[in-house]
């Protein structure tokens, strides 16, 4: 057999996911503009790695991705609703996102906050919706009140409150840790955390898998701090400065840059101790993590 990498592994799985997501927005009968919106910041790329993350572990527990598509296309839009609030003036103020202008720059404030809400909401009823013989009503409303809670107020939407108080204030590591693992973890977990419960995954092993990507929810954060600093923004697609421009409590603002990369590698090592205390085929997870750690995107 050849060997699985991590390139040949994302083309394969992008295209399927990208034409289930961007057809069942395509479907929906509603405003042109507001629809113009939603596809504009779905298309615009993006690395989709929750998606990515979400079928390597359905796939090390031996399911067939395609179990996981509806999940992770509403993962993806509720991660791409965040970045969409997350560059409007009144938060992070940023023009460039995806290698495109801002969502708010091409459709105007009041019709970006709606296209966020909109694949918020949307993503809740494509969960809602999947086809009883692929995914049970229990593991439906486990997914769902998982993803609640993942994007919610304990969850994305208190982290990222949390991120803009924090704004011109020296924090602690743990308050720190606080912003990190909710306005950015708690999502990239759910991914994991989605595909073990698509799997039926033990108890056991959704208890490592939930330590697992706790470290790497951090590590990815702590990646993408370092990234705003030493990043280019023509890799990035979004403008290398905006947490120095907006006074934001960082890992390299708090620790330094040496001081981020280190935190960054231990995470990535606690994260890996954890994932082989599970009962899985970790190969396209451990692409995935290394790819995190690595990244220059
Ligand atoms: C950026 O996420 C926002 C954070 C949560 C740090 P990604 O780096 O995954 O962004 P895309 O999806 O590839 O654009
Ligand atoms: C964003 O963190 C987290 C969410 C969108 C929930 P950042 O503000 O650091 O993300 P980027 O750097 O703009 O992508
Ligand atoms: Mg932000
Ligand atoms: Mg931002
Ligand atoms: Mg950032």
């Amino acid at each position: 057999m050849t060997k699985l990498t991590l390139s040949s592994y994302l083309d394969e799985r992008k295209g399927p996911l990208e034409q289930m997501m961007l057809d069942s927005v395509e479907r929906l009968d509603v405003p042109v503009h507001l629809k113009q919106a939603m596809l504009y910041s779905l298309q615009a790329g993006g690395k989709r790695l929750r998606p990515m993350l979400l079928f390597a572990t359905i796939e090390g527990f031996g399911e067939n991705f395609e179990k996981g598509i509806f999940v992770a296309s509403a993962i993806e839009m509720i991660h791409t609703y965040s970045l969409i609030h997350d560059d409007l003036p009144a938060m992070d103020n940023d023009d460039l996102r995806r290698g495109k202008p801002t969502n708010h720059k091409v459709f105007g404030e009041a019709t970006a906050i709606l296209a966020g809400d909109a694949l918020l909401t949307f993503a809740f009823q494509v969960i809602a919706t999947i086809d009883q013989n692929l995914v049970s009503d229990i593991q439906k409303v486990n997914l769902i009140t998982e993803l609640a809670k993942a994007a919610g107020p304990e969850g994305m939407v208190g982290g990222q409150v949390a991120d803009m108080e924090a704004e011109n204030k020296q924090l602690s590591l743990a308050e720190l840790e606080y912003i990190h693992h909710h306005k950015t973890g708690d999502l990239l977990s759910y991914s994991i955390i989605a595909g073990a419960i698509l799997a039926n995954a033990s108890e056991r092993d959704v208890e490592n898998l939930r330590e697992f990507a706790k470290h790497l929810g951090l590590a990815f954060q702590i990646k993408d701090d370092i990234l705003d600093i030493e990043g280019a923004e023509e890799n990035l697609g979004k403008r290398v400065g905006s947490d120095i421009n907006n006074e934001k409590s960082t890992y390299p603002k708090l620790l330094g840059l040496d001081g981020a990369k280190c935190k960054l590698d231990d995470h990535i090592l606690k994260s890996k101790e954890y994932l082989y205390n599970v009962s899985i085929n970790s190969e396209k997870l451990e692409l995935l993590v290394n790819y995190i750690m690595e990244r220059d995107r």
